[in-house]
């Protein structure tokens, strides 16, 4: 079994809430995972102070492998000259991981990409054919059986609100090829609520699809719908033919995150759930 502390949308500036941030931390002592994922939005507006109160938070959390990647809000959305020229200098200089990595815990691979894409459309995000490859190459060496892992920021399926903007450009081809690396689970953000799909949603297929799990945004006041003003994060465990994701909110009162009820997704590649036609179903005739 690998479990996972998902967390997203630090948004570190003005939108960031302290107490979330250390009701979060708690949660991460509490439940001791393999693995923390942030993906993406450390910042709300990639400034260097920001950056370096985000590695800091980060480095006060449990010494278990770290998975990071940036968002949109990472790359200087007004700094126009510096988007063009160095987007992501200011990450580079404050958070020592690449912008797009790969991990290896307990026998499954992480792989983190980086979706921002300062040049062309900053706000839905961007995956290039050299990321897909960087990642196929590293799911190529994981050991049979261990879990595969995919960080990306931005959304691949809608929100039922709608709310969290359009989806990635080119959703359909990236998650088709997300499926043929046999990924088992997509984890993001950005829409800032929490968001379970699956690659089944806009792909046809005969198997269960890569499940899709956004975490809401875990310390900013910018939460969206069911979200509104809440903070989120999500426990992931992968194990067996399952991913069980316990969605946590924020409770104010207590200052902590508190479990709400465990989801059991089919994991990525195993057989759907077997329909039986309504004649085995119908009352036997008299
Ligand atoms: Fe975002």
């Amino acid at each position: 079994m690998l479990t996972i502390l998902h967390a997203s949308d630090l948004q570190f500036g003005k939108p960031f809430r302290p107490r979330a941030a250390e009701a979060f931390r708690n949660l991460a002592f509490d439940t001791m995972p393999h693995l923390i994922v942030v993906s993406g939005d450390l910042t709300q507006r990639a400034k260097g102070r920001e950056f370096k109160a985000a590695w800091e938070f980060l480095q006060r959390l449990p010494t278990v492998p770290l998975v990071v990647t940036p968002g949109n809000h990472d790359v200087p959305l007004y700094r126009v000259f510096e988007r063009a020229v160095f987007p992501f200098w200011r990450w580079r200089r404050h958070i020592p991981r690449d912008v797009d990595s790969v991990a290896r815990v307990a026998g499954a691979i992480i792989v983190g990409l980086n979706s921002a894409a300062p040049y062309q459309a900053i706000v839905n995000g961007r995956i290039t054919g050299m990321q897909l490859n960087f990642a196929r190459k590293a799911f190529e060496s994981a050991p049979p059986g261990g879990a595969r892992v995919l960080v990306i920021h931005h959304h691949f399926v809608p929100t039922p609100d709608g709310l969290g903007g359009a989806p990635m450009p080119g959703a359909k081809r990236i998650l088709k090829q997300i499926e043929d690396m046999q990924v088992d689970v997509v984890l993001g953000g950005h829409v800032h609520q929490t968001h379970f799909s699956s690659s089944r949603d806009i792909l046809p297929g005969t198997v269960a699809g890569v499940p899709l799990i956004a975490t809401g945004t875990t310390t900013s006041r910018r939460g969206r719908g069911p979200e509104r003003r809440r903070n989120s994060c999500n426990l992931v465990e992968i194990l067996g033919d399952q991913i069980q994701v316990t969605p946590h909110h924020f409770e104010a009162r207590g200052a902590a995150f508190k479990p709400g009820e465990k989801v059991s997704l089919r994991r990525a590649g195993m057989p759907m759930a077997v329909e039986y036609p309504d004649t085995l179903l119908a009352e036997p005739r008299g």
